[in-house]
């Protein structure tokens, strides 16, 4: 009797969400992504609540949920608190029941399920009720931005104002793109009945980059137009069995998004020596590589670490190095290295994937970060010994790269940099069309 009265209450829920604004059914939607200067994080807006307000998020791309500062000038008369043991409950996985001692407002009622939200820039978890109210966001054709449509009953975590400590200046919580059933992706996908399937497109100019919700086309400006969705290799996704989040219950997978890498190849031949079994995931949770919008460089396993600055200064012997800037280990002199089309003139990175014919090649305006006039850096920092995962490929190792995460397909699929085809990630025409 009770099985079947979840099953029920299941079912209406999800119908009560599949039912977008005016019976339009965008195929895809689509976000703004800036990069914010001083904390290198890359922030988004959505809108949500009724009278509808723009709020800024930080991009956490292995992040669980969406999460919001409700402490502090949260109105909105569509806010619903997720009562325990509701569908909605079960949805997000939260069995965490609660009171609050306070005045009803949003983020404090009786008998409500709760979630913990992680501040993943500074690795702080604390406790937030579950909760539901309007989002609003654009559709798009993959050319443009298209109408605005509506999810009434979005899943969301409310926490207090002390977790955005450390977040971009202005940002009022994250935005989590994970794998969890209330991703920001999932809830989308079910919400207008589209692939689930999302792809980001981070920008390493001030101008916009993008993230899509749903398959391609993914269009950007160029002679002719881009379409990025035809670029892409694909590699399988791995999901690391212990949570990687700040707070978590024992048996709980982790969000985030890891990739199989096999080696590593500088330049044409050089195989970096690696202990390869830091490649793969534990069954503690440890080890593996992940692809993460938090970390602003790629942070490698320290003995990984040295090989492979080794082997990249070993490749580019004919060159000086001049002293380390922090964060980084190897630079050079600006004037040494020439300009192509895809960045300073250093040896490609590959990432070996599961075979020998496909590799992730990071060129040089991935791999060499401009830290002076006068001074390039290798973009990659030590993370020292037994880090929880070997290697965390940060955010300007894919800037003005597509990634496309495919959630049922369990696949990533990437089309190395857009500059190969005279396109970058802040192409997109942000111009609307509705
Ligand atoms: C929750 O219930 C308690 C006890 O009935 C009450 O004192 C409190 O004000 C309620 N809190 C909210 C947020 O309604
Ligand atoms: C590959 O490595 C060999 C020796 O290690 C070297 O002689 C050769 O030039 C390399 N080939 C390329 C294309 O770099
Ligand atoms: C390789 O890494 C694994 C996992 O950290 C470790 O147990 C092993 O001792 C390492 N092997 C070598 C040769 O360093
Ligand atoms: C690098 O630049 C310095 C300063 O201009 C110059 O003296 C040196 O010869 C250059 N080295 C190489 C290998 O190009
Ligand atoms: C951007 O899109 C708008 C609306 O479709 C179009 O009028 C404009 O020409 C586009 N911009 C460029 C540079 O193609």
């Amino acid at each position: 009797m009770a099985s079947s009265l979840g099953s029920l209450l299941f079912v209406s829920f999800l119908y009560f969400i599949s039912h977008p604004s005016h019976g339009f059914r965008p195929k895809a939607l689509v976000l703004p992504v800036s990069k914010d200067a001083s904390t290198l994080q890359y922030t988004t807006l959505i809108s949500q609540r009724t009278p509808l307000v723009p709020v800024k998020l930080v991009l956490d791309l292995g992040g669980q949920f969406l999460w919001v500062d409700c402490d502090q000038n949260y109105v909105s008369s569509t806010y619903h608190p997720a009562r325990c043991h509701s569908a909605q409950c079960s949805l997000a996985r939260s069995t965490a029941c609660g009171d609050c001692f306070s005045t009803p407002r949003p983020g404090c009622y009786n008998n409500t399920c709760g979630l913990d939200p992680d501040n993943t820039i500074t690795h702080t978890a604390t406790g937030g009720q579950l909760g539901y109210d309007v989002v609003s966001v654009r559709s798009t054709d993959g050319s443009n931005p298209g109408r605005v449509v509506a999810v009434s009953n979005f899943l969301f975590v409310c926490a207090p104002t002390f977790l955005l400590e450390g977040l971009a200046s202005g940002a009022t919580g994250m935005a989590g793109l994970g794998r969890a059933r209330i991703g920001l992706p999932s809830q989308f996908a079910s919400a207008f009945s589209f692939h689930k399937k999302f792809a980001i497109c981070l920008t390493s100019s001030t101008s916009d980059g993008v993230v899509f919700f749903g398959d391609g086309p993914y269009n950007f400006l160029g002679e002719p137009i881009i379409d990025a969705s035809k670029f892409l290799t694909y590699t399988p996704l791995y999901i690391n069995p212990v949570s990687t989040a700040a707070a978590f219950s024992q048996g709980e997978p982790s969000t985030e998004y890891f990739i199989g890498v096999k080696s590593i190849r500088i330049g044409d031949n050089k195989t970096v020596p690696l202990n390869t079994s830091l490649l793969s995931i534990d069954s503690n949770g440890y080890g593996g590589v992940k692809i993460s919008t938090v970390d602003p460089y790629t942070v490698m396993e320290a003995s990984i670490f040295a090989a492979f600055t080794e082997a990249f200064v070993e490749q580019l012997a004919a060159i000086s190095r001049v002293a380390a800037v922090k964060p980084f280990e190897v630079c050079y002199s600006a004037e040494n290295l020439s300009s192509t089309r895809v960045g300073p003139s250093v040896p490609f990175i590959n990432l070996v994937l599961q075979n020998d014919g496909v590799t992730w090649t990071i060129t040089g305006s991935n791999s060499m970060v401009q830290v002076s006039d006068e001074v390039l850096c290798l973009g990659f920092v030590n993370g020292g010994s037994n880090p929880r995962t070997s290697i965390v490929i940060g955010a300007y190792q894919f800037e003005d790269n597509l990634l496309q995460i495919d959630l049922a397909r369990s696949r990533l699929g990437f089309t190395g940099s857009l500059f190969w085809e005279r396109t970058t990630c802040s192409n997109f025409n942000f111009t609307s069309i509705a």
